[in-house]
């Protein structure tokens, strides 16, 4: 086992307070594709802002409707994959815990992890576009080439995620901002630590006194300022981190 990989463990294993932040990256190896791989094939020639964005949604409910019913179908076909289950067992094992997610998944929740924030929403749930009922969706209901109307002031209903030019849920957010100022580690997966404000929590974490450990198989903003920066896909290094840390390996 590399020697980063036992640092990471030993950190792990010492940390009382581990906030972890995860992005696309996570969910990759279970198939779903990060945000900016999900703009490919048939989706290749609408750019982010046409189709995550309230004037996108105005402009062609239904074809936006249906590329998050696409990516909704997408997440209820496939499985976490082992970098969401080490994770799941990193909150069983650690002191203290909490995930924040970027992620519109549920795969984290899939995988057993329980303390679960979602930073941009959940692509899992709905509300409406005007007076922000959420709305519970039949199978049939999310089939449909139109989104539905609300039940209660007949507004379109849309996925409950956080769109372009949109506030994150304040709430969540100052749970994140707090979490990151009081804990000792911060494990950052698969994000490419672009999008703010999420892309800031690292930094605040770091001027906190925090151990910041980055794990992607590419160099990003955070791979660089953080204290440990194990390169390579979450699926696998994951996995092998939490079993040194478990398992006390050397
Ligand atoms: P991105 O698509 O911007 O970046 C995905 C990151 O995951 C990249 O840095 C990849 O190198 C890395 N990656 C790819 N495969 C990986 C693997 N197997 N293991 C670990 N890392 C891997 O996705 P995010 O950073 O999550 O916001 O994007 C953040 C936000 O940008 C999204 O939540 C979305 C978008 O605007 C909203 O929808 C509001």
């Amino acid at each position: 086992m590399t020697d980063l990989l036992l640092q990471a463990a030993q950190v792990l294993r010492q940390a009382q307070r581990i906030v972890c932040l995860t992005g696309a990256g996570v969910s990759a190896e279970s198939g779903v594709a990060t945000f900016r791989d999900a703009l490919t094939g048939l989706w290749s020639n609408f750019d982010p802002e046409q189709l995550a964005s309230e004037a996108g949604f105005a402009a062609n409910p239904g074809l936006v409707w249906r590329w998050y019913m696409e990516r909704l179908q997408t997440v209820e076909r496939v499985q976490p994959n082992p970098g969401h289950t080490a994770l799941a067992q990193l909150e069983a094992t650690a002191p203290h815990f909490v995930l924040f997610t970027q992620n519109v998944d549920d795969l984290h929740e899939r995988a057993g992890s329980r303390n679960v924030h979602h930073l941009h929403g959940s692509i899992t749930r709905f509300c409406c576009t005007s007076c922000r009922e959420e709305h519970y969706l039949q199978a049939d209901e999310r089939r449909q080439p139109l989104p539905p109307h609300c039940l209660y002031c007949n507004g379109l209903v849309r996925p409950a995620v956080v769109w372009f030019g949109e506030m994150l849920p304040y709430a969540i957010l100052k749970e994140a901002w707090y979490a990151v100022e009081h804990c000792d580690l911060l494990l950052v997966v698969g994000t490419s630590g672009v999008v703010y404000p999420a892309a800031q929590l690292p930094f605040t974490a770091k001027q906190y006194g925090a151990t910041v450990i980055d794990i992607n198989p590419e160099p990003t903003p955070i791979s660089e300022m953080a204290d440990l920066y194990l390169p390579g896909r979450s699926g696998e290094i994951l996995p092998q981190v939490i079993e040194a840390m478990v398992g006390g390996g050397d």
